[in-house]
């Protein structure tokens, strides 16, 4: 099958503050150090990588008040350019919200609609062509779920997390293209699991140790999909069905509980 990559748009903020002070998730150590000029190397390959794909790359500029800013993807969720800003579960993140609301203002998005519940933007929300699957149980409210729904008039499917370790629903579950997903089962609840069977038969499904290197915290255009280099596992079978997988080393950022997508969030045009 051959695979088309269509040209993005994507919103990151470089880890220019990134540090480790506090913990939120069962990956954030404050006790280990973190590298910063490694962490901002592997930030940049990666917006080089993107730009080299020929996508566009926006720059959200940092707060040295805010350490994980550099997971942008937990800002706001945009869809048909409606912007649903989002509302942080943790105090440590809340101003990130105002900081994504102030550049989607900035740059002319018509509908920006400040979040009335708790929702951690991509960081649980994934957009299929024909739904957006919303991740809960660590994070966002459900009741973000009704709220997006409305919002950007698309179905709504609500997934339970069960597993700290994947406390987002970008942990465990990647949009290839269009309807087509991996993920990692054992993240969900066992309704969620066959609610992810019925709608998506012929998923990837992921392993531990892929899932465990943060696997599927992947950025797909519809053929090239950038991955966490140690996911190994997952190349073989993304080739199988036509992507062109291409493994990419956000070691530091890692420490932070995140990698390629929590630090990029897709601004989709309508
Ligand atoms: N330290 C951040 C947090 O716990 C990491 C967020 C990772 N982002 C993501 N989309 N999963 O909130």
């Amino acid at each position: 099958m051959r695979r088309d990559a269509t040209p993005r748009r994507y919103l990151m903020c470089p880890p220019v503050h990134f540090k480790v002070t506090y913990s939120i998730n069962p990956w954030m150590d404050p006790t280990k150090p973190v590298d910063l000029p490694l962490a901002l190397a592997q930030w940049e390959d990666l917006r080089d990588r993107y730009r080299s794909l020929g996508h566009t790359v926006e720059e959200l500029a940092p707060d040295p008040a805010l350490p994980d800013m550099v997971y942008a993807a937990n800002g706001a969720t945009v869809i048909d350019d409606r912007v649903l800003i989002a509302r942080f579960a943790y105090a440590e993140r809340a101003a990130e919200a105002e900081a994504h609301a102030d550049w989607f203002a900035a740059h002319g998005f018509p509908e920006i609609h400040r979040a009335s519940h708790i929702n951690e933007g991509e960081g649980d929300f994934a957009v299929t062509a024909t739904y957006v699957l919303a991740g809960r149980g660590f994070r966002s409210s459900p009741l973000s779920h009704d709220e997006a729904q409305e919002f950007f008039g698309r179905p709504v499917i609500g997934l339970d997390l069960v597993d700290p370790r994947y406390y987002h629903l970008d942990t465990a579950l990647c949009v290839l293209d269009g309807d087509e997903v991996m993920y990692y089962p054992p993240a969900f609840s066992p309704g969620s699991r066959a609610v992810l069977r019925r709608l998506f038969p012929d998923a990837l499904l992921a392993t531990d140790e892929d899932a465990a290197a943060l696997g599927l915290n992947a950025v797909s255009d519809g053929r090239h999909v950038l991955l966490p280099q140690a996911a190994v596992g997952l190349f073989t079978p993304l080739r199988e069905r036509g992507f062109e997988p291409i493994g990419v080393d956000l070691g530091e950022l890692l420490k932070g509980g995140g990698s390629v997508k929590c630090v990029t969030q897709e601004l989709r045009p309508a």
